[in-house]
């Protein structure tokens, strides 16, 4: 049995009100509640922070940001610090999704400056790589993936290394209805252990949580999380609903029992 915890992380990207995210919090809580065998993270909007935490308050679901800046305040139009995150009860961050290292420009250095700020800021870092599909086509998944892991977790002290998290995230399985097989996501997986194992050592390793994001839903999230190296998922399209959300969650469950 893995030594890891399973993780469901719920990506809603710019979706839901205040209000909206509220409601979707409350029936996700009264589901999975009080389920504590795997650990489940919704990530608002940041607008939607505030609400979502009043609406879990007492539950067993942690609230994490979908992104953050790494300075701690100050002229920074536009920018959230992790500070503000913690206050709101914020556990978990993202950072290094696709969406903002090919939308809005952020590089593996703008990326390892925030993972060190979260970790600083005792906020949990869900340090996003993957590769896109040319990349794949090409044949340089591992380089690509070898880079973000290495570059983005540069300087994070071997005592914070469990509170890192890692989701692989292959580009072209994001919000397309293509997932990658699980024999294809274990092989990425295992290989992001070797990168951590050489990193902070194979016990340290060996407690990291990675996760798969890409279109998991609930008829192939099985057959991804019976893999040894997948220990959970970050679940965009499909965490926007309770019900869908809630049976990914319960295969998280179910995988610790096979
Ligand atoms: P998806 O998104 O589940 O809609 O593919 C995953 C993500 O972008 O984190």
């Amino acid at each position: 049995m893995s030594i890891r915890t399973p993780l469901i992380a719920g990506n809603w990207k710019m979706n839901k009100t205040a209000s909206e995210g509220a409601e979707l919090a409350r029936a996700i809580a009264a589901s999975v509640g009080i389920e504590s065998a795997v650990q489940v993270v919704i990530c608002p909007p940041f607008t939607a922070l505030a609400s979502v935490s009043t609406a879990v308050e007492g539950t067993h679901l942690a609230i994490g940001a979908q992104n953050m800046h790494d300075k701690v305040n100050g002229a920074f139009t536009g920018e959230i610090s992790a500070a503000m995150l913690r206050n709101l009860h914020v556990t978990h961050v993202i950072l290094g999704h696709s969406e903002r290292r090919s939308l809005f420009g952020e590089d593996d250095a703008f990326i390892n400056r925030k993972v060190l700020a979260a970790l600083e800021a005792s906020l949990k870092p869900i340090l996003c790589v993957g590769e896109l599909l040319s990349e794949r086509e090409a044949g340089t998944t591992q380089e690509v993936v070898r880079r973000q892991v290495e570059k983005g977790l540069a300087g994070v002290p071997a005592g914070k290394s469990d509170q890192v998290i890692i989701a692989y995230e292959p580009v072209w399985a994001i919000g397309t209805g293509k997932t990658a097989t699980p024999a294809m996501a274990q092989e990425v997986h295992a290989f992001i252990r070797q990168l951590l194992t050489k990193q902070f050592g194979a016990e340290a390793a060996a407690r990291i949580r990675i996760l798969y994001g890409g279109s998991m839903k609930p008829d192939n999230a099985d057959a991804l999380l019976a893999e040894h190296d997948i220990d959970g998922g970050l679940i965009g399209g499909a965490s926007l609903e309770a019900k869908s959300f809630v049976d990914l969650v319960r295969s998280a469950a179910k995988s610790l029992t096979r």
